[in-house]
């Protein structure tokens, strides 16, 4: 008999949480507004909000924790992290941040103007954010195959190049400070990018004249997916297969609060030392001294060793899996979701489940508070609240897609947990008859506003 599929490690150390009634999350959800992110955790039975900075760090990591070096320039710990970035991922400068959104920071802050335009496939929020802060445009040009949920294609996150290269002829190049290619496109749904579509945009940003920027919160995922679905990959190391697709960026932006498994943590990396000088300055203003950036000595050690192991194929494989898991037990009830399940979470269908609430009334919020309410189970909207306002016209975006993102934090939860969300989605499904009004909003910040927005139940 085939053994079955089993986790690549075992447990050292638990955390207990709590389970809670109904009645009880009706109040805490009021409480917060109807907001997520405003629930206190205690209150959370599962906590599927995010995968960054939620997973559980190894037995090895934890020992480098207690080897870091404090000094303020020039720590053992700032090399250690040098050579990781160096060896694994191949960039020569870095610099080190507190998170991903603080390397887009610094980077954002010494390249991009008023008036530019930085295309990419799907920016996330804070990638986005920090364009349209600084008066620039982020262009869209994801393949439009990401927005039918139901497709199952191997690398749907990809860039259209027609549509990169219809932007690259259309804006000069002065305008272009640089492209973003996000591996894996955590807002189309954790989906990955060929290794054929990332040269590819390397190529067309060669001819072009535009620097690539990475951002790579979820590299290692992606080159899993390289190596389970892209001919010639199978026999190729994770590693190898991350040297070779970062070999195709001139930067790289990471939040190292996903794939290097640490809590918290981030670096800008580059090929380009005038560049890294250049950002120096913006490190020393925003970060802190560039020997350290953002991070304490333990962290920077937690992070060089988390870059090893997050590109072992076994702890790749546990993780995807468990997402793949997650992703069979829906199917078994029939619920939609964004197809095949992604690297890091599956994205539910929002439109597809609640078809009575209007849009206007926030679908996968509802959604998303409707889960909450029956199992304690937090998942996030990637709808149109996210999506916020148009910085022009300020009218609301809809976004063609209205997914809850159930995203499973790494060697956190277990199967057992699995089964627990995949039959709260069921009995939310079940009842998706009843549900016929959403949400509206009561107060939000001009930029980014889904982490602090009030909503009241719609009349
Ligand atoms: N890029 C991608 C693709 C991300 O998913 C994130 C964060 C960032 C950049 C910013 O990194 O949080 O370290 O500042 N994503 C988290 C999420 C927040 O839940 O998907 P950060």
């Amino acid at each position: 008999m085939e053994l079955p599929f089993s986790e690549s490690y075992r447990i050292k150390m638990v955390e207990h949480i709590k389970k809670s009634t109904r009645q009880e999350r009706e109040a805490w959800i009021r409480e917060a507004k109807y907001n997520l992110f405003n629930l206190h955790s205690e209150h959370v039975f599962i906590d599927l909000l995010t995968d960054s900075g939620t997973g559980a760090m190894s037995d090895k990591q934890w020992s480098a924790m207690m080897l870091g070096d404090e000094s303020y320039a020039g720590a053992s710990s700032y090399y250690k992290m040098k050579d990781a970035i160096q060896n694994i991922l191949g960039f020569e400068y870095f610099l080190p941040t507190h998170q991903g959104r603080a390397a887009e920071n610094v980077l954002y802050s010494t390249i991009v103007k008023e008036g530019d335009v930085v295309p990419g496939n799907s920016h996330f929020d804070t990638t986005k954010g920090h364009i349209e802060y600084r008066r620039a445009l982020a262009i869209d040009c994801t393949i439009d195959a990401a927005a039918n949920t139901q497709l199952e294609i191997p690398f749907k996150g990809e860039m259209d190049l027609e549509k990169l290269e219809k932007v690259f002829k259309e804006y000069p190049k002065e305008k272009i400070p640089c492209c973003v290619l996000t591996l894996t496109n955590n807002t189309a749904g954790g989906q990955p990018v060929s290794m054929k579509n990332i040269k590819g945009t390397a190529e067309l940003c060669r001819k072009y004249g535009i620097t690539l920027q990475i951002d790579g919160a979820r590299f290692a995922e992606n080159a899993y997916f390289i190596k389970t679905r892209e001919e010639g990959y199978a026999d190729k190391s994770i590693k190898e297969i991350v040297r070779e697709m970062l070999s195709y960026g001139d930067i790289m932006t990471m939040s190292s609060k996903k794939d290097a498994i640490v809590n918290m943590g981030g670096f800008l990396a580059m090929r380009d030392q005038e560049l890294w000088r250049r950002c120096q300055m913006f490190c020393v203003m925003y970060e802190g001294f560039i020997t350290y950036g953002g991070l304490s000595g333990r962290e920077m050690n937690a992070l060089a060793q988390g870059l090893d192991e997050g590109t072992e194929f076994d702890t790749l494989e546990t993780r995807i899996e468990q997402v793949a898991y997650l992703g069979r037990k829906l199917d078994e009830y029939g619920i939609p979701y964004q197809r095949p399940a992604g690297g890091h979470a599956i994205f539910l269908d929002a439109k597809k489940i609640l078809t009575n609430v209007p849009k206007e009334e926030f679908i996968a919020q509802t959604l998303g508070i409707e889960l909450y309410l029956e199992a304690g189970i937090r998942g996030v909207e990637i709808g149109s609240i996210l999506a916020d306002r148009d910085p022009i016209t300020r009218e609301n975006r809809y976004p063609r897609l209205e997914l809850l993102r159930l995203a499973i934090p790494r060697r956190t939860y277990t199967n057992n947990h699995m089964d627990v969300i995949a039959a709260a989605v069921k009995n939310v499904y079940d009842r998706r008859e009843q549900i016929n009004r959403g949400y509206v909003i009561t107060k939000e910040l001009p930029v980014m506003r889904h982490f602090t927005v009030e909503l009241e139940p719609a009349k």
